[in-house]
Formats: C-alpha cells, sequence, structure tokens
C-alpha cells in the first residue's frame, strides 16, 4: 500500500499526575506534537501519554497500574503507542519498558523537546528513550507556542526548574536536575502571548521558584510581568524559606497585581528533625519570616506542605509541628506520610512506625481543616475580587478564584469568563465560597 497523507489528525491522551509543573509541561508536550489533537478518551487515541510523578512510593505504584490497565488497548488497536513521561521516567528509565514491555517510549523531563522525533521513531516500530540531562534550555527549543488557540484565563508558566537543595527525603534533585532559570526576556514573551490568547493570571512556576536567577530576581520579574497590559494577576509557586529575600517582600506590599497567596512549604517545626532533613532553616527562622512577609501585606494567605513521621520523629517534634501551625494559622495546607524513596539519604535511616505515622498524619489534618474552615468562614460578608474561569453548575452562576485562591461560585453573575469581577462573600463551604456580584 502507497503512504496516503490524510487530513485527521491523530489523537493524543495525556493524563498528568504530580506537580503543576507536569501540568504545564503537558501542554507544552500537547502543543509540540504536530498532527495530533487531544482526546479526553484513551480508548480513542492513537499515542497515550502518562506524565507521572515520583514524589512518593504510592505516586509511582499508580503509573504501573495505569499502564496495566492501558496495555489491553494495544490489543485492540495495534497502532495505538504508548509513552511514559515525567519524573517517573527520569527516575526508572528502560526499567519502565522492562515491567511492562507495551511501553514504547520513555522520555525525561529534560527531553521533551526530543518528543517530536522520539514520536516518529516509534511510529516506524522502533522504541525511544530519553532521559539526558542535556545543556539546552528544553523550552526554547520546544515547539508548538506559535498556537493562537484561547487559553482558559488562568495559565501556569514554568520559569525556574530543578533543585540544589537536596532534602533528605526528596526525589526531585535526582529527577529535575540542577536548578536552571529561563532567561527573563523569554519569559516575558510567553507572558504576553498567553495574554493574547486570553491568559488573565499567570502563575510562576518553579521547584524553587523564589531561587530564580533568569538575568533578574523574582521579585524583578514579577515586577515587570506586572507591566504587561491585560495580564491582571499574577501568582508564583514553591518557594523555599531561605530564598525569600526582602525585595520579595517587598513586592508583596508594592505590587499590587502579586496576589496575597504564598505557598512556603516548612516540612516540619522541630528543629531536630529539620537538620536532619537538610533543610537549612529553623522553626523559629521561618516564623520570623512569615511575621516579615505578614509586615509587608497582612492579609496574605499562608500555605504550607508537611511531612509526618519522618525517620526518626518523636512524638515531641510532631509535637513541635503541631504548635507551628497552631501559631502560622494556614489558609491552606499539605500533609503527607513520609514516603521512603530509593536513593535518598533519608531511606537508609530508623524508620517511624507506620501505625504511628498514620495517627499523626490524622491528628495533623484534623487541625489543619480546623483552621482551613475557620477561615473560609470569616470571608463571609468580606468583598474580593474573584477571576471567572467557567460557568457554574446552576443556572447564571459563575465560578472563579479569589485572590487568595478560594474557588468562588458567584450567583446570578453579571461576567464573562476572564473578567475579575468584586463580590460580597455570602456562604462559606467546605471547599468553596458563595458570592454575590457587587
Ligand atoms: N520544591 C518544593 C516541593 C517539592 S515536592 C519544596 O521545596 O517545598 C512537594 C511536597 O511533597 C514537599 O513539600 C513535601 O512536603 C512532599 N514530599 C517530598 N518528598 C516526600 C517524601 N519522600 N515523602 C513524603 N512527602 C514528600
Ligand atoms: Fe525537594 Fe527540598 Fe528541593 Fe523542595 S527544596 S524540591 S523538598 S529537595
Ligand atoms: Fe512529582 Fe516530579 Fe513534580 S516527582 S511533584 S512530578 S517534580
Amino acid at each position: 500500500m502507497s503512504e496516503t497523507k490524510t487530513d485527521t489528525p491523530k489523537k493524543l491522551f495525556i493524563k498528568t499526575y504530580g506537580c503543576q509543573m507536569n501540568v504545564y509541561d503537558s501542554e507544552r508536550m500537547a502543543e509540540s506534537l504536530e498532527g495530533y489533537e487531544q482526546t479526553d478518551n484513551a480508548e480513542d487515541a492513537d499515542m497515550i501519554l502518562l506524565n507521572t510523578c515520583h514524589i512518593r512510593e504510592k505516586a509511582a505504584e499508580k503509573v504501573y497500574s495505569e499502564l496495566g490497565r492501558m496495555k489491553p488497548l494495544k490489543d485492540l488497536k495495534p497502532d495505538l503507542k504508548i509513552g511514559v513521561a515525567g519524573c517517573v521516567a527520569q527516575a526508572e528509565g528502560e526499567e519502565i519498558m522492562r515491567r511492562q514491555p507495551a511501553v514504547d517510549l520513555v522520555v525525561g523531563p529534560q527531553s521533551y523537546h526530543r518528543l517530536p522525533e522520539m514520536e516518529e521513531r516509534v511510529r516506524s516500530g522502533k522504541t525511544a528513550l530519553d532521559t539526558d540531562f542535556p545543556e539546552e534550555d528544553k523550552f526554547a527549543h520546544l515547539k508548538g507556542r506559535g498556537t493562537k488557540a484561547r487559553r482558559a484565563p488562568a495559565a501556569f508558566l514554568t520559569v525556574q526548574e530543578g533543585c540544589d537543595k537536596f532534602c533528605a527525603f526528596c526525589v526531585v534533585p535526582y529527577t529535575r536536575g540542577a536548578e536552571v532559570s529561563r532567561p527573563a526576556d523569554r519569559v516575558i514573551r510567553e507572558a504576553q502571548e498567553l495574554v493574547e490568547r486570553g491568559v488573565r493570571e499567570v502563575t510562576l512556576l518553579g521547584q524553587n521558584v523564589n531561587a530564580y536567577h533568569g538575568g533578574m530576581t523574582l521579585a524583578q520579574l514579577v515586577r515587570a510581568l506586572a507591566k504587561v497590559d491585560g495580564l491582571e494577576r499574577i501568582r508564583y509557586t514553591t518557594s523555599h524559606p531561605n530564598d525569600m529575600d526582602d525585595d520579595l517582600i517587598a513586592a508583596h506590599a508594592d505590587t499590587d497585581k502579586l496576589m496575597p497567596y504564598l505557598h512556603l512549604p516548612v516540612q516540619s517545626g522541630s528543629d531536630r528533625i529539620l537538620k536532619r532533613m537538610n533543610r537549612s532553616h529553623t522553626a523559629e527562622s521561618y516564623l520570623r519570616l512569615i511575621e516579615r512577609i505578614r509586615e509587608a501585606r497582612p492579609d496574605i494567605m499562608m500555605s504550607g506542605d508537611f511531612i509526618v513521621g519522618f525517620p526518626e520523629e518523636t512524638e515531641a517534634d510532631f509535637q513541635a509541628t503541631m504548635d507551628l501551625v497552631e501559631e502560622v494559622n494556614y489558609g491552606y495546607a499539605y500533609s503527607f506520610k513520609y514516603s521512603t524513596r530509593p536513593g535518598t539519604p533519608a531511606a537508609s535511616r530508623a524508620q517511624v512506625d507506620p501505625a504511628e505515622a498514620d495517627e499523626r498524619l490524622q491528628r495533623l489534618q484534623t487541625l489543619i481543616t480546623r483552621q482551613q474552615r475557620a477561615i473560609q468562614e470569616s470571608m463571609v460578608g468580606r468583598d474580593l475580587s474573584v477571576l471567572v474561569e467557567k460557568a457554574g453548575r446552576k443556572e447564571g452562576q459563575m465560578l472563579g478564584k479569589s485572590e487568595y485562591l478560594h474557588a468562588v461560585h458567584i450567583d446570578a453573575a453579571n461576567a464573562q469568563i476572564g473578567d475579575v469581577v468584586p463580590v460580597r462573600i455570602t456562604r462559606a463551604m467546605t471547599n468553596s465560597l458563595t458570592a454575590e456580584q457587587i
């Protein structure tokens, strides 16, 4: 049979796990694969890509069970190609194809610009593997942002990748490599393009975003982006306490477009454990830092991450974490049971009894939920501004995010997607707020 070129695009199904950086990478990968359009249905796909996370054991295991579920699709459709991207791809490489032979392609996060060639290779019946850490900036070589397709009003924009901090529990320095910042001019250009496509809010992403140094500091980048017409809101995540410099704190006071929300993980409230985690800050220095941030921006909504049951954590160490949470009063907090990651320094240390760790996690989560609920309830009667992101479930209702990142349903809204509108909060629910437009 001769080669006939049809215009029907092939279908790409991407499933994204893990952090926001993976969400951004999935968008970029989809845009770089010419001749494909995305589908929400794996059964329709000509190519399935799992963009994976390796942060905790469960996250990695999920990938293998998902691959097991997808394998039979290949029997129905022999041309279907299955690829694994993301941090499991980086960490396990070839091992993935050994464990699941249905996989055709394995691509690590630093090699996404090579995806189009790899796709061609697997189309010709071969397998493709790339988990290098090449010198070049992958985003500069990643095609596809030429598209002018409309975008949702809130977008992620990766500005920094990788991590040099080597916390004793964490795989990120191994899966994402050393800290690299994208040049500021490219980031600003990308933000302008996003605005042309309908974006009103960008969240600057990096594993250590406040260590950004792409020819400017993060504070300088935020102020430069604040000058982009049509861009209404700026956020950034995730920050490390040690890289929270005075100028960035000042930006929270002097830059209106910078939203009053800060995700600043501390992991533990015990100095002994923080030291064993190689965090290089203390509970006290973290608390004083938050004090300074709140001086600059009194209403800032704090968010954090915690690990319970880190090796050698005692009840007294855990209690110190509970005390710190009490003192900070978080609007949002994410807590995880310590998960042993092969190859990290903490993996070989004395592990905490799992039942004990479960019990601590439960206590911490109860406290966090109580704080979150009290903060949600304190919003009732307050006037906030909401970026409208989509239609709500009820007739006339619109759904969006407040400056503090709360999900807000606006009843009888008179607003379009992409508008930033003033509202008065009428009711607090567990995961969202209800409001009327003012
Ligand atoms: N760069 C960010 C977050 C990276 S991972 C930072 O420095 O804070 C996101 C969160 O996952 C971490 O903040 C930590 O709370 C959690 N985490 C990372 N490794 C983990 C492990 N081995 N077990 C349990 N939780 C972990
Ligand atoms: Fe992981 Fe620590 Fe780096 Fe965050 S700072 S990515 S927790 S090693
Ligand atoms: Fe997971 Fe990799 Fe992000 S391990 S949290 S997807 S950086």
